[in-house]
């Protein structure tokens, strides 16, 4: 069983636990987090499993469009379905409002989430070069 909810503050730590765990030199701090989570556009989510905070979507939405900037799962809980309920979510929530087009930017080299995102129906819409040093992103993109 698991639950998606609005991160409290509180769950931030646990959020920068993560980010260490998956983003490595990617990852934001504590503060960049904190400061996310005032943001007045943007939302931060968490994905409960037994009462412990085991994923995460950091986004922000500027409708008709929202912009995904960091989705991640305990690396343990990994393949088992739970970041495709998060983007699910997401796509639900956001065509109760208006929303028809998600957005996101990923390293060329994160096969894991580019192959992620395709299954969930973005595709390339634009590749910036060097973009993080000499590699590529790709922003990819689902209207919805
Ligand atoms: C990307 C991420 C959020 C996916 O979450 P997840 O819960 O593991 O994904 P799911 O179990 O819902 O997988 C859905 C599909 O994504 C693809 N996928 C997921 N992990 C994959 C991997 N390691 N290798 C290849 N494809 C993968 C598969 O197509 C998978 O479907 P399948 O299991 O039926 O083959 C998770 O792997 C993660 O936290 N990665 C590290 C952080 C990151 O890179 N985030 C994205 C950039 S912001």
């Amino acid at each position: 069983m698991f639950i998606i909810n609005e991160a409290e503050e509180k769950d931030l730590q646990t959020i920068f636990e993560l980010e260490k765990e998956l983003f490595l030199e990617e990852k934001w701090s504590y503060f960049q987090l904190l400061e996310e989570f005032k943001n007045r556009f943007s939302k931060i989510w968490v994905l409960k499993k037994e009462g412990e905070v085991t994923g995460y979507l950091i986004f922000r939405e500027f409708p008709p469009e929202i912009e995904i900037f960091k989705i991640g799962i305990k690396r343990k809980h990994q393949r088992k379905g739970l970041g495709t309920k998060l983007l699910q979510k997401l796509i639900e929530v956001g065509k109760e409002k208006k929303i028809s087009k998600i957005f996101l930017e990923v390293k060329a080299s994160n096969l894991q989430a580019y192959n992620f995102y395709k299954k969930m129906g973005f595709k390339v819409f634009y590749k910036r070069k060097n973009y993080y040093g000499k590699e590529e992103a790709l922003v990819m993109l689902k209207e919805i």
